[in-house]
């Protein structure tokens, strides 16, 4: 056996297993040193010392060489795992595009949690509504000027679909068909369905027929508050309006109210809200008392239905603003066609939440 061959072949093995086969060829039962031990028995005692050094000491060698190969290719398998396993953090990682609320949602969410803290339910009505809802049961008898075909968008008289009172019926005889022109109808739709006393508060999108421009758009929002009980005055209007303006612009805030006229109401009163930090008023919405004549349709319709009359002797108050003219005032955003025109998604994610 050549020994030092062996040695070579031991520090070039490439691999675990290579290795471990020289060692079963040279160590193993039958291997080539092994056998030549067995053979010392044949020899002369002093051959026999001379021989069994050598072939210890060659013995000692390859175990060592074994060992030291194993160790290094052990190694080098674990750096080779390292390397392949290793993790480059400083690589940029994928962006996934996160959505957001859109910002009147956004405040739309703050507004009702505000009235959902006094107490009110969040109430949802009809986008395509019947002129009875939207005007006659709100007070707004045919002369209205709002009822002009300026500010209607009028649709034709529907043949595939029925718009349903509140509880299901057709109403296609009580007038015709619109785009509701603000949250009001739902005040009608939601006190013939119930009986005061309660409080709820309606956010929804609104159409008008009007030129676009800076302030105006031809589809908003807005936000109606209404509250019906024996005894609801004019100071829970001012007390919640009051309440609804700390919630937005901290407990600083103060409100004003100015008589207008709005045929729903009487009195009827336009609101400001106090900005503390800028100085200045924000005239937000009309307000009001409810108007008896309201009421009036409310109890006439339930008797249609077969209810009885539930407003008699009942007050109540009511409220309506737009949900976009807060945002610009707000915010300071100089044109509303910002918020649904143009695909302005640079300017929407500066409010991304
Ligand atoms: N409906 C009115 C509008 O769209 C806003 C409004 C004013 C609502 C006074 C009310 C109210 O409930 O009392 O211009």
């Amino acid at each position: 056996m050549d020994t030092d061959a062996a040695l070579r072949q031991i520090e070039a093995a490439q691999g675990l297993e290579a290795l471990q086969s020289l060692k079963v060829q040279y160590l193993g039962k039958n291997g080539l040193l092994t056998q030549q031990m067995k053979t010392l028995g044949s020899l002369s005692p002093e051959e026999r010392k001379e021989r069994g050094r050598q072939l210890n000491e060659a013995k000692g060698r390859l175990e060592a060489a074994l060992e030291a190969r194993e160790a290094a290719l052990r190694e080098r398998a674990l750096q080779e795992q390292l390397e392949k396993e290793a993790l480059d953090v400083s690589l940029p990682g994928y962006a996934f595009p996160s959505g957001g609320l859109h910002l009147i949602s956004q405040i739309q969410q703050e507004l009702l949690g505000i009235f959902r803290s006094m107490g009110h339910s969040v109430v949802e009505g009809p986008e395509v509504e019947s002129e009875f809802f939207n005007f006659d049961g709100v007070n707004m008898p045919e002369w209205h000027p709002a009822r002009d075909m300026q500010d209607t968008f009028w649709l034709q008289k529907p043949e595939r679909f029925t718009i349903h009172g509140p509880f299901g019926e057709d109403v296609g005889d009580l007038g015709g068909a619109l785009l509701r022109t603000h949250t009001s109808p739902m005040q009608v739709r939601y006190m013939i369905q119930h009986t005061p006393p309660f409080k709820i508060v309606v956010p929804g999108r609104v159409f008008r027929y009007e030129q676009t421009d800076a302030s105006h758009e031809a589809m908003f929002f807005q936000l109606e508050g209404l509250v019906v009980g024996p005894d609801i005055t004019m100071a829970d209007l001012k007390g919640a309006i009051t309440e609804l303006a700390r919630g937005l612009f901290g407990a600083e805030a103060k409100v004003r109210f100015q008589p207008t006229f709005f045929p729903f109401v009487e009195p009827g009163a336009q609101f400001a809200m106090w900005w503390a930090e800028r100085g200045r008023w924000l005239e937000l919405g009309g307000s009001g008392m409810v108007h008896p004549n309201v009421f009036k349709a409310v109890d006439d319709y339930r008797e249609k239905m077969g209810l009885p009359r539930a407003y008699e002797g009942m007050t109540g108050w009511a409220f309506g603003f737009g949900i976009e003219r807060l945002a610009l005032l707000r915010y300071g955003i100089p044109d509303i066609r910002y918020f649904y025109q143009q695909n302005r998604l640079s300017f929407l994610r500066q409010f991304r939440n």
